[in-house]
């Protein structure tokens, strides 16, 4: 019986433990380096592992290619600028990435804490550091 009883908690235990887990998750991933983000150090490789693959010159039909070095940013194609300093909410860039356009990457969003080094960085100026 007392083994019943232990095995019964060990397993609310291990269920309260488990959600408690999935609800630290929001803070942890909002976590964002307390610092200014570097636009070469954070930014561009977060392009260069989810966006390039499509987002290059292989692929002329669509407006945004070499996704994104800084430049092509500004200058690329009509749908230019896909980044307004200071403004997330009006940057193409920032509303692809959460789906208020169409959500980009098309098969997922990227991780909601790169989401959020984004906007830190657009918030921050959108500067070329
Ligand atoms: C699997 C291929 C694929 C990937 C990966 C991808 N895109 Fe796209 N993207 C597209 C296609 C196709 C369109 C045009 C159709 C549409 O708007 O739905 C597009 C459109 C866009 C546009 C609108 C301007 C344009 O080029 O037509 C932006 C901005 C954009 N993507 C940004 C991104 C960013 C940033 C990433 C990485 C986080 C990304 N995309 C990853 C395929 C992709």
């Amino acid at each position: 019986m007392e083994q019943k009883i232990k095995i019964i908690a060990g397993l609310l235990f291990g269920i309260t433990g488990l959600l408690s887990c999935e609800n630290d998750v929001g803070p942890l991933i909002l976590d964002a380096p307390s610092g200014p983000v570097s636009f070469n150090r954070d930014i561009q490789p977060i392009f260069d592992a989810g966006c390039i693959g499509c987002h290059d010159d292989s692929h002329q039909q669509l407006d945004l290619r070499n996704c994104c070095s800084y430049q092509e940013l500004w200058s690329s194609g009509a749908g230019a600028p896909y980044v307004l300093p200071d403004n997330p909410a009006q940057s193409k860039l920032y509303r692809h990435l959460t789906g208020d356009l169409p959500l980009m990457p098309p098969f997922g969003s990227l991780p909601e804490y790169e989401v959020n080094l984004v906007l830190k960085w657009i918030t921050e100026g959108a500067e070329d550091n």
